[in-house]
């Protein structure tokens, strides 16, 4: 089974959003989109209006991206060597019947959902994808939600029977016969209670589809990169790189607003040890509190880490 961990590399200044749009190609129907909103990417989730749809049969169904996209970071940053990665595994095998899985894991607050909503997004955009199922999968009642919501996005006669098996059948048996465009299925966060379920009901035909899971830890990701004999890539998400770490750090700031000397930025992103969900917080904090650089220094070499991301928490909460 082959494991691949992304080198770490320097990131191009631009977010992958505009620079990397055109560096993969699959192929696909339809799109629309977006805005942009304080802090995140403000999407909304929809149907191209383009087929009017005879509804739940595979050969008529209106394309939709139904992943949370307007949670994607206004300050996505970095990921550029990830996102090539996933591409290569996918386009390793196209021109099977078989929906290509590939798994990324990573610890927590790394940043595998922001990395899955960018490429779901963009495939969606660059029309790859006519069909974005996202379902979280932390959960075997989760698991049922989603594919029901899958039914009725597609209008499928079984979208309300009473049976919950009958429907995650009917939503599997779509996904494997669908041919009006390529579909991806989000499996975000599997938990390793939920293997068992996973491997019984995912779509097991059709060349049309892609799987792509998230998942904390390296065993759940290896468990669900095998399939039917089958070995499918893996990928660890790695910390941000120094150079990604400062940039999302900076994206907080409005250009000349601060004076925002880049060595200590630096020692900023290492002393909260370059986790994204860790620079975010710490450049809140500091807008937040009016604090300069020396001051945010000052109470991360204190060992005063945690209170600053709770006391952010808590500032975010009460506005
Ligand atoms: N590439 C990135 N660019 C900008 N911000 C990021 C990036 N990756 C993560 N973040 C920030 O870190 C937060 C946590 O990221 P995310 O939710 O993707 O982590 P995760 O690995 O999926 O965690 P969990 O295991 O809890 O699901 C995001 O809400 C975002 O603020
Ligand atoms: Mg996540």
């Amino acid at each position: 089974m082959q494991t691949i961990r992304a080198p770490l590399r320097y990131s191009e200044p631009s977010p992958f959003l505009e620079t990397n749009a055109h560096d993969i190609n699959i192929s696909a129907p339809s799109s629309t989109f977006n805005n942009v909103g304080r802090h995140q990417y403000n999407i909304t989730n929809h149907i191209h209006p383009s087929t009017g749809a005879l509804a739940g049969s595979p050969s008529h169904v209106a394309p939709f991206n139904d992943a949370p996209v307007d949670q994607l970071s206004v300050h996505f940053t970095g990921r550029k060597n990830e996102l090539a990665l996933i591409a290569e595994a996918f386009q390793k095998r196209q021109g099977q019947n078989v929906p290509s899985r590939c798994v990324l894991f990573g610890n927590q607050g790394v940043g595998k959902s922001q990395l899955t909503y960018a490429w779901a997004n963009a495939t969606y955009l660059r029309e790859e994808n006519s069909y974005i199922l996202w379902i979280s999968a932390t959960t075997v009642e989760k698991l049922y939600q989603g594919f029901s919501r899958l039914l009725r996005f597609i209008e499928h006669p079984d979208r309300s029977h009473h049976d919950e098996n009958v429907r995650l059948e009917a939503a599997r048996r779509w996904l494997e016969k669908v041919k009006t465009g390529n579909w991806l299925l989000v499996m975000d966060n599997v938990f390793p209670e939920t293997l068992d379920f996973l491997r019984q009901s995912l779509p097991r035909q059709n060349g049309c589809g892609t799987i792509l899971f998230t998942t904390r830890t390296e065993r759940v990701a290896l468990a669900l990169a095998s399939t039917a004999g089958e070995r499918h890539t893996v990928i660890e998400v790695p910390l941000l790189d120094i150079k990604a770490g400062v940039e999302l750090f900076y994206g907080h700031f409005e250009s000349g607003t601060t004076d925002l000397s880049s060595a200590k930025v630096e020692a900023i992103v290492m002393a909260v040890g370059r986790l994204p969900l860790a620079i975010s917080h710490a450049a809140g904090f500091m807008m937040e509190s009016h604090s300069s650089l020396d001051d945010m220094l000052e109470l991360y070499q204190s060992g005063q880490k945690i209170n600053v991301s709770l006391f952010y928490e808590f500032s975010l909460q009460s506005c």
